[in-house]
């Protein structure tokens, strides 16, 4: 027996494990899969899992692998309905109180929205209650960002994305990528979003109902801005008056996203919202 093995015989397995990788070539990752098992070893011992429940974990995580595809990432719905995206997210784009939050963009994003005109609508098909979004783009003492560039995307009356019904809806529907004039202020036409359920119909969605989390998410628009100087903001807003506006299945709802749509005197519905940029930290990406 070698002294090495000799040392590390009878050791709780984390902390073996810890010892095993502490030398390895990647530290970044080595310390962070010692310490997720550190963490899991510590969840075994204080919910005393049994050899039933490893079974049962490590079969819902076999089926949310096997119901992944080109079309689905069930791994990417379990950290999401977990919370862990938005954890992540909240930690990667950190901003100055009085920056509008950055949030996760979901499923749904397409990069390649068309260019729209100052006041051009971006639904193709007009099927829907008319939403004028009157946007205005600010940085953190209040003055306007001319010529940012403000992306669009939004599920339809039915709480349905283009991309999820191509047969039905025209292609890049309730999408548009529009720029900000001299004021910084933008007019975006559409029709108002409807809430809609995240997919039910897989393992995630079937933990979901056993641990009683409801799965719909409240009424959103998702909007992205891109302005030279300024750190990307990923963010959504929020139909405040939605019922599902306390619990969001995604956890991306913040007091400072949320919105208002007013009843419009000629019809329809009208929401103003500031977004509020903060600046670009040097030496870091842009997000
Ligand atoms: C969305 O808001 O488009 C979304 C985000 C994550 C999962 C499902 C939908
Ligand atoms: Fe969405």
């Amino acid at each position: 027996m070698d002294g090495r093995a000799d040392t590390l015989a009878g050791l709780p397995p984390a902390s073996a494990f810890a010892a095993r990788v502490a030398q390895a070539g990647d530290q970044r990752l080595a310390q962070g899969v010692a310490a997720l098992v550190a963490q899991l070893a510590r969840l075994i011992a204080e919910a005393q899992l049994t050899r039933d429940d490893m079974r049962a974990i490590l079969a819902f995580l076999t089926e949310v692998g096997e119901t992944c595809s080109e079309q689905r990432q069930e791994w990417v719905l379990l950290a999401d309905t977990l919370g862990l995206t938005s954890a992540v997210e909240a930690q990667m784009a950190q901003r100055p109180a009085g920056a509008t939050p950055n949030t996760l963009p979901g499923p749904f994003y397409r990069p390649d929205a068309p260019m729209r005109a100052d006041g051009e609508s971006i639904s193709l098909d007009a099927k829907g209650g008319p939403l004028t979004l009157r946007a205005e783009v600010v940085d953190l003492d209040g003055q306007p960002v001319p010529g940012a560039q403000v992306e669009v995307w939004q599920a339809n009356a039915d709480g349905l994305y283009e991309n999820q019904e191509p047969d039905q809806q025209p292609e890049y529907n309730l999408r548009g990528l529009y720029r900000t004039d001299a004021a910084g202020r933008v007019t975006i036409r559409t029709v108002r979003p409807a809430g809609y359920p995240i997919p039910a119909d897989g393992p995630v969605g079937r933990l979901m109902a056993r641990l009683g989390i409801a799965l719909d998410r409240p009424a959103h628009i998702h909007v992205r801005i891109t302005a030279p100087g300024f750190q990307r903001l990923t963010t959504h807003v929020f139909d405040a008056s939605d019922p599902a506006i306390d619990r969001d299945p995604l956890f991306a709802v913040h007091p400072a996203l949320l919105a208002t749509f007013d009843p419009a005197p000629k019809g329809g519905f009208t929401c103003a919202f500031r977004f509020v940029l903060a600046r670009a930290r040097p030496g870091a990406d842009a997000q």
